[in-house]
């Protein structure tokens, strides 16, 4: 680390930090509904190609560009070109789009521990089947329901990041991640053993590629860096934290491996079950909240408690996204000047407000009657966050990375300054970073809004 900044304390540490930032709402709440919306195995034949292609090579540029300056974006890209400080601006763009994704992502993780908590109690499962599409309408447009929620969840996040890098962020991430798994485990075991699951599993892995048009490539693309947490500039914070002995290729690899996976089980959990109970898979957003109760419901005793732990691993995983999030506004003021707690306390009354907004612009909320565009505000921000800001982030690192960027200063950081072997380093560098992943992202980008 350039500056004395405290780090994670391991690769392991640095790994379920990571991967806890990448695995999210993205995994288990868009993914699965971006696979019913764009062809099933279609859409996660592009998906995995953009993940390893061009996520996980964004992945490994912000981790070099975070150890290497050992700071977070808006000092780290003019502190590797102290002769073109405009470049600061790349990482002043992603803290607004952190912000603005913390925002939306509050409120999704606000409903999401409040169907967790109204699954405790036994409300979700005294719901008839035919009411929950009603519930979740009434959910949403409650006046108080949605903001509680969201300000207990916004609550836990900060305590975590009060708690620190190390005693906080990489703690609470070494306990929640191998938790997770095991819950997803348990639930697509529940889901592959229901009636009629194989036709859930023929849905996700069946390629339908007339459902795949050019809107569909750019969403998914963003989905890919979105759900690899990059584009915004959050993992050149973490990579600031990336112990000098680190290994970046090993530590992006497993990241991506278990983002990837866990993305895929998340669908092999939801879509059998949801076939089984009848239900239709192309639910969008509502899909988790309307449709997945209903399934629950249809197990019997046991659906109550699928329901509690379903709503559990949401909560979590959403949790340690959070946690990267609110760490990267905070790592961003405190290289500011500002004082650590200070800065995320700062950034949570802010965040709130935003969300409080956000909240209520969701369908029959109290400010869903303000559509500028024709869309509410929620929608803006998940478009927005979803598939336009990550990939023009995304394209400007990779410039900087490929093009302005000192090819020494990336091979001696990739390399641990001589001591690992990367003979991968022509092909990553001269074709992955110069060429494919910033010509794909262009693509993609200018098709997608054109389109
Ligand atoms: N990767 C998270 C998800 O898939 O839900 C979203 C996210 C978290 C994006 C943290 C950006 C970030 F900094």
């Amino acid at each position: 680390m350039a500056n004395n900044k405290t780090g994670f304390t391991s690769s392991f540490g640095v790994i379920m930090a990571a991967a806890g930032s990448a695995v999210g709402l993205g995994n288990i709440w868009r993914f699965p509904y971006i696979c019913g919306q764009y062809g099933g195995a279609a859409c996660l034949f592009v998906y995995l190609l953009f993940v390893f292609l061009i996520g996980m090579v964004l992945l490994m540029t912000e981790f070099v560009i975070g150890r290497r300056s050992g700071f977070s974006p808006e000092k780290a890209f003019p502190a590797l070109c102290p002769k073109r400080p405009a470049w600061k601006l790349v990482g002043l763009y992603g803290m607004f789009t952190c912000f603005l994704i913390l925002s939306i992502y509050l409120v999704i993780s606000g409903w999401t521990l409040g169907y967790f908590w109204e699954s405790v109690t036994g409300t979700l499962s005294s719901i008839a089947n035919d009411g929950f599409a009603d519930h979740f309408e009434a959910f949403v447009a409650s006046p108080w329901k949605p903001v509680v929620f969201l300000v207990v969840f916004l609550a836990f996040t900060l305590l975590v990041i009060l708690g620190g890098v190390q005693k906080g962020i990489e703690k609470v991430s070494k306990l929640l991640m191998p938790i997770l798994l095991v819950l997803v485990l348990l639930l697509c075991v529940r889901s592959l053993t229901l009636p009629g699951a194989s036709k859930g599993l023929d849905y996700l892995f069946h390629p339908n590629f007339a459902l795949l048009n050019w809107e569909g490539i750019l969403a998914i693309l963003g989905q890919a860096l979105f759900s690899l947490s990059v584009g915004m500039g959050a993992m050149i914070v973490y990579g600031s934290y990336i112990p000098r002995d680190s290994n970046i290729l090993k530590t992006a690899t497993w990241i991506t491996v278990c983002d990837v996976s866990i993305a895929v089980l998340a669908g092999i959990a939801i879509f059998p079950a949801v076939f089984a109970a009848g239900q239709d898979p192309a639910g969008g957003p509502g899909l988790v909240y309307q449709v997945l109760p209903v399934v629950f419901n249809s197990m019997g005793t046991v659906g109550q408690i699928f329901a509690i732990l379903f709503f559990l691993l949401l909560s979590l995983a959403a949790l340690t996204s959070a946690i990267s999030l609110l760490e990267t506004l905070t790592a961003w003021l405190a290289d500011r000047g500002m004082k650590r707690n200070v800065a995320a306390v700062l950034v949570s009354v802010a965040e709130a407000a935003l969300g409080v907004f956000v909240a209520y612009s969701f369908n029959g909320g109290l400010l869903s009657h303000i559509t500028p565009g024709g869309m509410n505000l929620f929608d803006w921000v998940d478009k927005l966050t979803g598939a336009y800001l990550p990939p023009i982030g995304a394209l400007l690192t990779v410039i900087f990375f490929g093009w302005v960027m000192k090819k020494e200063d990336i091979y001696d950081e990739l390399s641990n300054h001589g001591v690992l072997k990367v003979s991968w380093f022509k092909v990553f560098y001269h074709i992955l970073v110069r060429f494919v992943a910033p010509a794909a992202l262009l693509v993609s980008l200018v098709a997608g809004i054109l389109t």
